[in-house]
């Protein structure tokens, strides 16, 4: 039996009368890369928080192996802390980790997502783009064994958008580890993923190979993936 990294059954979430998700099942192997894309307010943001046990849900399972990274939509950073303390905290926060090996992971990490020197600005400081860079180098700085990205490269010009999908098959080519990415950039994130899941309405409607996404047997999630109506 194939080994999972993440296990949803039936999972429903909802906030006060408002249902969110409904009868969520999802698998994702170690080692897996899946996309997740649908419309706005399907529930992408609320799904990934519930595996990164930030949310809980009201039904079903949630099984996740391993230590957990997470790209925010906003990238939250810490406005009062510059980008090295930002991208150190995931350490700090663990405790028992050497200051000089903290900073020397931080200068590793910082220098893989193109800000070295960066160390000193405050989150204030930085482009939008850059916001990015230094929550991706925070979400994978202790080496989670499941990176939860959602949407690292809305808002941002392709050229950026490239560059930043570049460093996440970067990052994982090298770590093996588990991603799931949720991403409106529907032709960078199957290019990225091996599987893609389309959320719609609270539920999972389509789970299929990146590859046959285009190809889809749903109208509605071949049109979405081809963006014709
Ligand atoms: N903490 C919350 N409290 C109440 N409603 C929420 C909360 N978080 C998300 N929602 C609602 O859940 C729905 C799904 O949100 P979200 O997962 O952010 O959508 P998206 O697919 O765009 O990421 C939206 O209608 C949103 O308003
Ligand atoms: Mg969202």
């Amino acid at each position: 039996m194939e080994a999972l990294a993440i296990e949803l059954v039936g999972v429903g979430k909802r906030f006060g009368a408002r249902t969110v998700l409904a009868g969520v099942d999802l698998r994702v192997p170690r080692g897996g890369r899946l996309g997740v894309i649908g419309p706005a307010t399907a529930g992408k943001s609320v799904l990934l928080k519930i595996i990164a046990g930030l949310h809980h849900p009201e039904a079903g399972l949630v099984r996740v192996a391993g230590r957990i990274g997470m790209l925010f939509q906003n990238c939250a950073l810490f406005d009062f802390l510059n980008v090295a303390d930002n991208v150190a905290f995931p350490l700090v926060h663990e405790g028992g980790v050497p200051d000089h090996e903290i900073a020397a992971r931080v200068t590793a990490r910082l220098r893989a997502v193109g800000l070295a020197g960066s160390e000193h600005k405050l989150p204030a400081e930085l482009s939008g783009g850059m916001k990015k860079r230094v929550g991706l180098a925070r979400a994978t700085v202790a080496s989670p064994d499941v990176v939860l990205y959602d949407e690292p490269t809305a808002g941002l010009d392709p050229v950026t958008t490239a560059k930043i999908y570049q460093l996440l098959c970067a990052d994982h080519d090298a770590s093996g580890g588990t991603a799931v990415v949720v991403s409106s950039d529907v032709e960078a994130v199957a290019a990225f993923a091996d599987t893609i899941a389309f959320v719609d309405s609270g539920g999972v409607r389509w789970v299929g190979p990146a590859a046959e996404l285009c190809d889809a047997d749903d109208d509605v999630v071949r049109g979405f993936a081809r963006g014709t109506p």
